[in-house]
């Protein structure tokens, strides 16, 4: 009698050992990919906010004099953007290196993306929801912020200018 919980499901010895071996493979994977996000401090983009992309301008938070880079009491920043085709608002914004910051964005229209090459600031903008991502740039100078989802023809011409200065009063 064996005690093979696959036995009730099929006949075949040989089919149950594949889809044990299936199975098994599946779950070595699922695990290394639960370990990978784990160690690595991977999460969705997204902090599931919620909010009402054709009312941007009449939000809280993402009315055009709100945006811009904030310092919050920690020393820390939030910077508030707007993405809508073809640029990213506002179009310049500048931060202290090695300070936390956490980016806060939302779209007015449809799918974009963010992405500062040579750093791990990347998350899609999606409609409907604040993207929200902290991170910290490690690295004085010029960045650009690209979008890096296809939102139309003016796609490659969508990316504005992050610099990264010197920490105020940081001497050097
Ligand atoms: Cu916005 Cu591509």
């Amino acid at each position: 009698m064996s005690i093979d919980p696959l036995r009730h499901v099929c006949e075949d010895p040989l089919e149950r050992k594949w889809t044990w071996i299936s199975l098994i493979l599946a779950s070595v994977m699922g695990g290394v990919l639960g370990f990978y996000a784990l160690a690595s401090n991977l999460h969705p983009p997204s902090n599931v906010e919620t909010i009402d992309s054709s009312r941007l301008h009449l939000s809280e938070e993402f009315a055009e004099d709100k945006l811009g880079v904030k310092t919050n009491p920690d020393g820390s920043l939030t910077i508030t953007m707007v993405a809508a085709r073809y640029g990213f608002y506002p179009p310049r914004i500048e931060v202290p290196v090695d300070t936390p910051v956490t980016l806060r964005m939302a779209s007015a229209d449809v799918l974009h993306g963010v992405h500062v090459p040579g750093t791990n600031m990347t998350t899609m903008i999606v409609p409907g929801y604040i993207s929200e991502v902290t991170t910290t740039f490690t690295r004085t100078g010029e960045f650009s912020l690209l979008c890096n989802e296809y939102c139309g023809l003016g796609h490659d011409q969508m990316w504005s200018r992050l610099s990264v200065v010197e920490k105020p009063g940081g001497g050097g």
